[in-house]
């Protein structure tokens, strides 16, 4: 996910209105469409928590579509939502025995969308082989903790370091075992 360098995903009511900032970072990279559409490929199946669900819906409703193509799409929740797609499914119940026991046979790579709770959770059970954490040019003060109820140390290798143009430095660490 892309959290403000004090750690927030968004604000406490959901909002991510300051994603979009104004820096420049003279000698960063520039992020390329095609590389981002084939990196995008490469991911076979997502899974996210119902406010994140949520907020894609307000976005598709706003206009702004749907970012997950046509990938089948988890969507943890005790609700009865509405299905966007077809590609989307309502889930419930362990989530480790879910991911193992249901995804993991399907598919090789599974990108846990967030927010907060579900990345917390998933730390937590020891579901996450790699990390991707987008630290933007703000702080905002207070919102929704990019992990939730943690509870434990998760010892992670740093992998991964790349500046942008836009001030975004995207760090991908591996968890370790
Ligand atoms: N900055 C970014 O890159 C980024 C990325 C993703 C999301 N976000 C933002 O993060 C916010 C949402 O984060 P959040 O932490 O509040 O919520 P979240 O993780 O998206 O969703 C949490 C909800 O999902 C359901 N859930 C979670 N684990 C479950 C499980 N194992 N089984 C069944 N249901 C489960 C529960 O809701 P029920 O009541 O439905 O059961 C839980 O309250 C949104 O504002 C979103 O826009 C930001």
């Amino acid at each position: 996910m892309a959290a403000s360098l004090d750690g927030f995903i968004a604000r406490k009511d959901g909002r991510v209105d300051w994603l979009e900032t104004s820096d420049e970072f003279v000698g960063g990279a520039t992020m390329e469409p095609g590389f981002v559409e084939a990196f995008l490929k490469t991911i076979d199946c997502y899974v996210m928590g119902s406010r994140t669900y949520e907020t894609a819906l307000r976005f598709a409703e706003q206009g702004f579509g749907w970012s997950y193509g046509d990938k089948p799409t988890f969507v943890l929740t005790s609700r009865e939502l509405p299905r966007i797609r077809d590609t989307v499914e309502l889930c419930s119940g362990d989530l480790a025995q879910f991911v193992n026991g249901r995804l993991r046979p399907t598919f090789r790579s599974i990108w846990f969308v967030g927010g907060g709770v579900v990345s917390g959770e998933c730390l937590r059970l020891g579901l996450a082989d790699e990390l991707r954490y987008s630290v933007l040019p703000i702080v905002i003060g207070d919102g929704i903790p990019f992990f939730e109820k943690l509870g434990r140390d998760v010892a992670l290798h740093l992998a991964e370091v790349t500046a942008y143009k836009s001030g975004m430095v995207e760090l991908r660490y591996e968890v370790r075992r």
